[in-house]
C-alpha cells in the first residue's frame, strides 16, 4: 500500500490508484467484515510531519473547504484510530488539535461534531455591509480563512521554550524567533539575511520610518516614484522632509530621472517598490534593477526597499529576481512585514541594514519603540515554525490567483497592462472620464475604489487610473456585482462638470 506509518512520522510514497482521496491503509481481512463508513477520513498522500499534526491538519482544510459540512459527527478516536492504524492517543491528540482551533466540538453522550468555519470570523464582510459599502479601497487580507491558523498558534504559543524570553527587555527579540524570521524572508523570495542583522519594528510603517528617519535630516529630500504608497506622506510630514516624485515607466522607477533629481535636490535616499509596486502592480524586471544599484553604488544614494508584497510575486524556476537589498547590499535598507502575508495585527515588521547604518537605524527604533511588541513576533515565529505560515501563504496566493480571473472575465482587456499577481487592479480610465469624478460617481453607486490621485504624493502628472483591491471582501458574489457595475460605468460617457465661466 502506498502508505508506510511509523509511530510518529508518516510519508506516502506513490499516489492513490484513483488519483483522489485515499484511503488508508487498505481494505483488509477486517473492513471486508463491511465496518460503517466513517463520516470523515484524512487524506495524508501530501503531508509529512508529526501523525497527530498532519491529521489535525487535514481535518482543519477539510472543514476550512467546504469538504465536511458543519454539523457532520465525526468518527469516533477509536474507529479512526483503527481505521488509520495509528493509536487511539494520536487521534486524541489532533481532534484536541483541532478543537482548540474552534473547528471541532465535543458533545458529551454524542461525539465530535464539525462547526461552521464561518461563526469564527470576528466580522465577516461576506456581502455589501449594512451602509450597503462595498469597499474596494483597502489593501487589507481577508483573513477568515486563516482564523483556525492563527487559533492554533495562539495556543502553541504557551509551550515555546523562548517564550519568555521574548517577553524580557530584548530590543531584538530571541535570536531563535529572529532565526525563524530570517528562514522564512528568504524562503518567500526576500534576501538572505543573518538573523542577528535583522532588526524588529512595529510592522511595515514602523520599519519605512526607522529607515528613512536613519537616512534622512530634517528638511531633506526624499525621493520616491511619482505615484507612491501614501504611508510615506504622513512620515515625511513628522519627519520634516520634503518628497519629490520622481518618473516611472512600465519597468517602474526611471533610473535618469532618479540620478537627476537626486542630484538637483541634494537627495540622500530614494523610497522605493520594486516588486508589485503600489499602485501601479509594477515589477522592475532585472536589468531596471540592475541599473537602480549601479547608480546607488555609483553616487552614495541609499535606496529603501520597501518589499510587503514581494511574496506574491513567483516566478517560473530559475528566473527569481533579485532584491535591490542583494544587488546593492552597502547602499540598500530592506524593508518589509508580515501584514501582507499573515497578519497585519501581528506588526512584525523588519529593517535589514548594511554594518554602516545598523546602529543608526537600531537607535531610532530604540528612541521610538524601545522594543516591538514581541508577542506578535512569538506567534509570527510560531506560525513558520509549526508550517502554517506556508499554508496561509499558499491560500493567499490561491486568493489572488482566484480574484484576478474573476476581474480578467469582467474587465478583459482593460487589464492589459495590471499585474495578475497583486491584490489589486491599476485600472486606466478612457478619456473623459477623471479619476475624481470616477471615482465619485462610483462612491455614489456604492462601490468605494481609490483614485490615482491618492498615490501622488509630489508634484507631477497624475494617469487617469483607479486602483481596486480584490481581496480585502470575502464574498466572490458581491466583488463580482462591484466589478460588473465598474465596468458598466467605465463604458458609460462621463458627466462632465459644467464648464466655470
Ligand atoms: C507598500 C506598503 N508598504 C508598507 C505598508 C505598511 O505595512 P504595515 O501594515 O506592515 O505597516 C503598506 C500597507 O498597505 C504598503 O502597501
Amino acid at each position: 500500500m502506498p502508505c508506510t506509518v511509523n509511530a510518529d512520522i508518516v510519508a506516502v510514497t506513490s499516489a492513490s490508484p484513483h488519483g483522489i482521496r485515499r484511503t488508508c491503509p487498505p481494505a483488509t481481512a477486517q473492513s471486508m467484515n463491511s465496518p460503517p463508513p466513517l463520516s470523515w477520513r484524512p487524506d495524508l498522500s501530501q503531508r509529512r510531519g508529526p501523525l497527530y499534526r498532519i491529521i489535525a491538519q487535514a481535518l482543519q482544510d477539510d472543514i476550512v473547504q467546504g469538504r465536511v459540512p458543519p454539523g457532520t459527527r465525526l468518527p469516533t478516536h477509536r474507529d479512526l484510530a483503527w481505521d488509520l492504524k495509528v493509536t487511539v492517543g494520536t487521534i486524541t491528540r489532533a481532534y484536541q488539535e483541532v478543537e482548540r482551533q474552534g473547528l471541532i466540538g465535543g458533545e458529551v453522550g454524542r461525539g465530535t461534531f464539525v462547526r461552521d468555519p464561518r461563526r469564527l470570523a470576528e466580522a465577516p464582510v461576506d456581502a455589501a455591509p449594512p451602509s450597503g459599502l462595498v469597499d474596494l479601497s483597502v489593501n487589507a487580507p481577508a483573513l477568515w480563512p486563516d482564523g483556525p491558523s492563527l487559533r492554533a498558534a495562539l495556543a502553541a504559543v504557551a509551550d515555546r521554550p523562548d517564550l519568555l524570553s521574548a517577553m524580557a527587555y530584548l530590543p531584538q527579540g530571541p535570536l531563535s524567533m529572529r532565526t525563524s524570521l530570517a528562514r522564512w524572508i528568504a524562503a518567500t523570495g526576500g534576501p538572505e539575511i543573518a538573523p542577528e542583522r535583522l532588526l524588529l519594528a512595529p510592522g511595515g510603517q514602523g520599519a519605512m520610518h526607522a529607515a528613512v528617519a536613519a537616512v534622512t535630516r530634517p528638511g531633506d529630500v526624499l525621493l520616491v516614484e511619482q505615484l507612491s504608497y501614501p504611508g510615506i506622506r504622513p512620515l515625511a510630514v513628522q519627519l520634516g522632509l520634503r518628497l519629490v516624485g520622481v518618473a516611472m515607466d512600465d519597468q517602474g522607477v526611471l533610473p535618469d530621472a532618479v540620478e537627476q533629481a537626486a542630484r538637483q535636490h541634494g537627495a540622500r535616499a530614494l523610497y522605493v517598490m520594486p516588486t508589485l509596486h503600489n499602485p501601479t502592480t509594477v515589477t522592475q524586471p532585472r536589468a531596471r534593477r540592475e541599473t537602480l544599484a549601479a547608480l546607488a553604488r555609483r553616487s552614495g544614494l541609499v535606496l529603501v526597499e520597501d518589499d510587503v508584497y514581494g511574496f506574491l510575486h513567483q516566478p517560473p524556476a530559475g528566473h527569481a529576481l533579485p532584491t535591490l537589498a542583494a544587488l546593492a547590499p552597502e547602499q540598500t535598507l530592506y524593508v518589509s512585514s508580515v501584514s501582507k502575508s499573515l497578519f497585519p495585527g501581528l506588526r512584525t515588521g523588519i529593517v535589514a541594514a548594511p554594518p554602516v547604518l545598523q546602529d543608526k537605524v537600531a537607535q531610532v527604533l530604540r528612541a521610538t519603540v524601545l522594543a516591538p511588541a514581541h508577542l506578535g513576533l512569538a506567534v509570527t515565529a510560531e506560525l513558520i515554525d509549526s508550517g502554517e505560515a506556508d499554508r496561509i501563504v499558499a491560500r493567499r496566493r490561491a486568493l489572488v490567483a482566484e480574484r484576478q480571473a474573476l476581474a480578467r472575465r469582467i474587465l478583459g482587456e482593460r487589464l492589459y497592462g495590471s499585474s495578475a499577481a497583486a491584490t489589486h487592479l491599476w485600472l486606466p480610465l478612457d478619456a473623459p472620464w477623471r479619476c475624481d469624478g470616477f471615482t465619485r460617481t462610483l462612491l455614489e453607486q456604492g462601490i468605494k475604489v481609490t483614485p490615482a490621485d491618492a498615490f501622488a504624493l509630489a508634484r507631477g502628472e497624475v494617469p487617469e487610473a483607479v486602483r481596486v483591491c480584490l481581496c480585502s471582501i470575502d464574498g466572490a458574489d458581491c466583488l463580482a456585482r462591484a466589478l460588473e457595475r465598474l465596468a458598466t460605468l467605465l463604458g458609460q460617457p462621463a458627466q462632465l462638470d459644467q464648464a466655470l465661466i
